[in-house]
């Protein structure tokens, strides 16, 4: 690897593997992994705890900009715990009732602009993998290297499905999730504020019949 980018930006569909080929590019080059997507979760999240309802933009907003979000590297088990105003909730972030609401709030304009200054602030530190929605497009517009990724709703949902079931989640069947994706990708697309689409710049890889290993290959190869 030769030419080796300071900020990759990877953005993509619903479950079309950016977390986990994401994961694999960062441990390679020893960057920093960060995924955006589990932000606008905690806002999905933490606004529904308190707010019961989705549904009113502006106090949404206003819970996301009050919240106290921290991210604590748990070295034995390996993961990164969020915690939220002190709690953690890093294993409720991928539950259905999340993933069924999560679209909605981040296509709220200020919930959007809150995030997207401190993603920003992360992306500018340098030897960063960045993944999500519009990081090539909006969070890192001129980073050196932009991967898109996607796959058919089908694959993708058999990819979630599989990993539901790794986790002991078995409330959703494939139909479920199949029809959850489709919609979000909808809403994902359609948002007036930095909609889903891959930046003009961005090389797109369609992941349908490969492994996560080997997509990271050909993201190795565009370094030589
Ligand atoms: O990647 P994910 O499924 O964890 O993302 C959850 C939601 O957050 C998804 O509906 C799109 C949204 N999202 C976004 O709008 N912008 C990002 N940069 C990352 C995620």
């Amino acid at each position: 690897m030769k030419n080796i980018p300071n900020q990759i930006a990877m953005d993509g569909t619903a479950a079309s593997g950016k977390t986990t080929v994401g994961k694999i590019v960062a441990e390679k080059l020893g960057y920093l992994f960060f995924d955006t997507g589990i932000m606008y979760r905690v806002a999905a999240y933490g606004a529904y705890q308190k707010l019961h309802d989705i549904s009113d933009e502006k106090k949404v907003s206003e819970v996301v900009e009050s919240m106290d979000i921290a991210l604590e590297n748990d070295t034995v088990n390996g993961v990164t715990n969020v915690l939220l105003d002190g709690q953690n909730i890093t294993d409720r972030l991928h539950l259905p009732e999340v993933d069924k609401i999560v679209s909605t709030v981040a296509a709220y304009p200020a919930v959007r602009a809150a995030l997207t200054m401190q993603q920003r602030k992360i992306g500018l530190r340098g030897r960063v993998v960045m993944v999500g929605r519009d990081i090539g497009t909006v969070v890192m517009p001129d980073a050196e290297m932009k991967i898109y990724l996607e796959a058919s709703p089908e694959t993708r949902a058999k990819r979630r499905y599989q990993e539901n079931l790794s986790k002991h989640i078995e409330s959703e069947t494939y139909e479920m999730i199949l029809a959850d994706i489709i919609k979000r990708d909808k809403n994902d697309r359609e948002r007036t504020v930095a909609p889903l689409r891959p930046a003009d710049d961005a090389v797109i890889i369609h992941t349908d019949e490969y492994t996560a290993a080997e997509v990271a290959e050909q993201i190795f190869a565009l370094m030589d």
